[in-house]
């Protein structure tokens, strides 16, 4: 079966196409990613308008090519997948109208996929193995941050979720505090990982104390929450540009900033991994590519981690076309309702 992927949830237009009849290796047969990330970073965060306008203009020149990259014409398409939330109205609305334009065209169904239910098997895409069940899945984008229990495709027990600020955000913010480009959560993390390098090469890792101090957040609460440590790194921050030094202290600044958000939000994972005694954690989201995140869950006692390959970390339709053949192969009933969901909690899908 070959399944057609679309997203358009945020500020990616991506198509793939995904055949299910070929071994995992090399079942993920085209896929396209066109980021706006250069158009939106001049308004320092995505602009709704401009990103549904681009997704239009894109959707017809990707599909044209995603089709050519597999070799295939649109008529060999069995099934369209596609985002239908949560995300931006108007983004979601330009991949599903495409989605149900083409269905209708070619006559084939459509499927509307959640889009953080994908993220949260996108370490699977390629891989020739069963997914490990139960699994902890911990989703961590720009939009997102939740740690939920995975206990069969469709079938989720949300264990933690933010109240306020998603982890990416942390990293973006954190680093526009610093004067770093949009969206700064990798060139943060660059810089962190490079003053950790250079600790270690000298000899100093294990005794350097910074003089920046940020607090040990989300220890007593319920839940996760990074407003607080955002407020911390702020005034962390304005006190450091005091600083004639400021230029040269950005980097230890990152260091400080990095390996306090990963804490909280390692500390919050530990919890979880006790309660439930699930050793398998998959991560997912943008900030999955961080490694200071995945060493330190590489680290927790007898964790296996699953990381997604670079490009399934961000936004991607490889996992929306993935998702849908995993279930399609669980006899999951898919969704006919092809309303755009902005909000559509991941504990309300329902499994087999
Ligand atoms: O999943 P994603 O592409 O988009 C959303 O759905 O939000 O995630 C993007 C987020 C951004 O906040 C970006 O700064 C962050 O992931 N990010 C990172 C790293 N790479 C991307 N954050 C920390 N460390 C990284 N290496
Ligand atoms: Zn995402």
């Amino acid at each position: 079966m070959r399944i057609l992927g679309i997203e358009t949830s945020c500020d990616e237009t991506a198509l793939a196409v995904f055949d299910s009849n070929l071994p995992a290796s090399q079942a993920m047969i085209a896929e396209l990613i066109s980021s706006q990330t250069i158009m939106h970073s001049e308004y320092g965060g995505v602009v709704p308008e401009l990103a549904s306008r681009e997704h239009l203009r894109n959707l017809p020149l990707l599909l044209n090519q995603v089709v050519k990259d597999a070799q295939l014409t649109e008529r060999e398409i069995d099934v369209i997948a596609v985002t239908a939330g949560p995300g931006l109205k108007g983004c979601l609305l330009m991949g599903v109208s495409f989605a149900q334009g083409l269905g209708i065209a070619l006559n084939k169904p459509v499927v509307p996929i959640n889009h953080v239910e994908a993220h949260q098997f996108s370490a699977f895409i390629g891989q020739d193995l069963e997914i490990p069940l139960p699994f902890i899945s911990v989703i961590v984008s720009g939009g997102h941050t939740e740690i939920v229990k995975v206990n069969a495709v469709g079938q989720y027990e949300l264990l933690a979720r933010t109240a306020d600020d998603a982890v990416g955000e942390a990293f973006d913010k954190s680093a526009n505090l610093l004067g770093l480009s949009y969206p700064g959560g990798a060139v943060l993390a660059k810089l962190a990982d490079e003053f950790n390098k250079r600790l270690a090469t000298s000899g100093e890792l294990k005794k350097f104390k910074s003089a920046y101090v940020l607090p040990k957040v989300m220890r007593e609460a319920q839940g996760l929450s990074f407003s607080g440590l955002k407020t911390a790194i702020s005034l962390c921050v304005s006190r450091a540009k005091q600083s004639a030094n400021f230029e040269n202290e950005k980097a230890e600044l990152a260091w400080v900033i990095q390996r306090s958000i990963v804490d909280a939000l390692v500390f919050k994972l530990k919890q979880q991994i006790e309660m439930t005694g699930i050793k398998q954690v998959v991560l997912s989201g943008g900030v999955s590519a961080n490694r200071l995140l995945q060493s330190e869950i590489r680290s927790i006692p007898q964790v296996t981690l699953w990381v997604p390959k670079a490009q399934h970390c961000t936004d991607n339709a490889a996992m929306i076309a993935y998702l849908a053949s995993l279930k399609i192969q669980a006899g999951i009933q898919t969704e006919d309702d092809l309303t755009v969901r902005p909000r559509w909690w991941l504990e309300s899908l329902k499994g087999k």
